[in-house]
């Protein structure tokens, strides 16, 4: 049996679980790392030689190398593989124990393996971590929740391997129960809104202004440089700089137009649609992932309809300052309808959700860190109660100002026959937001007409219902 020296385990030492350890490592913490394929342990080794790291192909072995309480986190993919990791290392686990959940499990699994394992004494947390391999290995954010105490005994060590943003860890305890993979789900859906808004602007560049591909880098460079700094639009102005092997041409121009996913944007649409909070933009984003597997169909359809092509008449220079708000306006109102939903699910769920805190540890190492998050942060920090984003001063101040703009975009591109709809649902949903008197008034009474549902009059107390038949032979 190996001595119990090391304060750290990882159950899957695939990129994600390699990398944080490694991080770990760098910053003196002892490591222990379990996977049943022998390659991806020599792999740890290696890249962890000279410090205290140390693989197991053996899990009983890694769970004994371990210092107690144990402090094991699985980082497998989610569903049926984190319930077999569990049910694999819990006879080598004594009560008082701790098992973090580090992937992208649902959170209603959370909430099962939680109090299953707290029932036999086992200290258990999820724990969204978000970052990719770089962030893993050099600082993620990471999103906790669940057992507190469990929580607390690890926080330097989650400290001190986070993202700092002004000498502040990206690394908060969120709240109770599966709170911490709810919270990074809802980071998933704003990631996957705000792929897709960055897609259709570079549809709108390449199809409606005809830009090259250099053009196009330059400009997302350029805005990088603004207000729309971000990881993604970083990642974006990268990609249109990496050349097709041994080709003098971008290799995005050979990849398939077909998106693939894992689940965690789906299930933000399905959990909002169960807590009724609209965030058409996210819907939009994971129905365009959807969309774009159905290839031949789009093919045929391409075809029948003629491939459109759809240029812009515009004045080039003007336009894409509009298109730079548009693209501004509708990211903000992703941040919005996810941190709605996050306002509402804590309340749901008693949550108690700090989304200061939680826009304050987005800052740094997640997908979505943006500049753009300061001011959400701040505005979360000057009223916690804000139930939509879209409510604070200043946000408000700036989206009016930028609104013009992306209502000509908008117009503009769709009247050109470009697909944008994500950027439409962005400013539909914001139009409707701000509208006093929506027609659901006449839903209403159709609903009553049809089915008898009744429905409510403006200035008088009650539920109402009107036999609306016979019809009037004239109005
Ligand atoms: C992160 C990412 C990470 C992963 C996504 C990709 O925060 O580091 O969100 O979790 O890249 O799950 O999701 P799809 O495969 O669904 O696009």
């Amino acid at each position: 049996m190996a001595e119990a020296t090391y304060n750290f385990g990882m159950i899957g030492l695939g990129t994600m679980g390699r990398n944080l350890l490694l991080n770990m490592a760098s910053h003196g913490v002892p490591v222990a790392g379990y996977d049943i394929s022998a390659a991806q342990v020599a792999l740890f080794e290696k890249e962890g030689e000279g410090k205290p790291v140390k693989g197991f192909t053996n899990l009983e072995e890694m769970v004994q190398s371990l210092t107690k309480p144990r402090a094991i986190m699985m980082l497998v993919p989610a569903g049926k593989p984190v319930d077999n990791v569990i049910s694999n290392v819990k006879p080598f686990l004594k009560a008082g124990d701790i098992i973090i959940d580090g992937g992208n499990s649902h959170f209603t699994d959370t909430v099962l393996r939680d109090q299953a394992l707290d029932s036999e004494g086992f200290h258990f947390f999820g724990m969204g971590i978000s970052g990719g391999e770089e962030g893993a290995r050099k600082g993620p954010s990471m999103m906790p929740g669940g057992d507190k105490e469990a929580y607390l005994t690890l926080k330097p060590i989650f400290e001190a391997i986070a993202a700092k943003v002004d000498g502040d860890p990206c690394v908060t305890y969120v709240g109770p129960g599966a709170s911490g993979h709810f919270v990074k789900m809802v980071h998933n859906g704003i990631e996957y809104g705000l792929m897709q808004l960055i897609a259709e602007t570079y549809e709108i560049l390449r199809k409606g202004l005809q830009l090259e591909d250099a053009a196009i880098q330059q400009l997302f460079a350029k805005w990088n440089e603004g207000r729309l700094q971000s990881f993604l639009i970083e990642v974006t102005r990268d990609i249109f700089m990496v050349k097709a092997e041994g080709a003098d041409h971008l290799l995005v121009n050979d990849i398939k137009d077909q998106a693939r996913s894992k689940g965690t944007g789906k299930w933000t649409s399905q959990v909002a649609m169960d807590l009724e909070v609209p965030i058409p933009t996210i819907d939009m984003a994971v129905a365009m992932r959807n969309l774009s597997k159905y290839k031949s169909v789009r093919t045929e359809a391409a075809q029948l309809y003629g491939d459109k092509k759809p240029v812009l008449n515009v004045d080039q220079e003007a336009f894409l300052s509009d298109l730079e708000q548009a693209l501004y306006f509708s990211v903000i109102v992703t941040y919005a309808q996810g941190l709605h939903l996050l306002t509402r699910a804590s309340a749901t769920y008693s949550y108690d959700l700090q989304l200061s805190e939680i826009a304050k540890i987005w800052r740094g190492g997640c997908i979505i860190r943006s500049t753009l998050l300061n001011d959400i942060y701040n505005a979360y920090k000057a009223e916690p109660n804000l139930e939509n984003l879209l409510l604070d001063g200043q946000v408000s101040t700036l989206v009016q100002e930028i609104l013009p703009a992306t209502r000509s975009v908008v117009s503009t591109s769709l009247g050109a026959g470009i697909a944008i709809p994500a950027l439409a649902a962005s400013l539909t949903y914001f139009e409707t937001f701000q509208s006093e008197n929506m027609p659901s008034n006449l839903i209403q009474a159709q609903r009553d007409y049809f089915g008898a549902h009744t429905y409510e009059l403006i200035g008088k107390e009650g539920v109402f219902h009107t036999n609306w038949m016979p019809l009037p032979s004239k109005p």
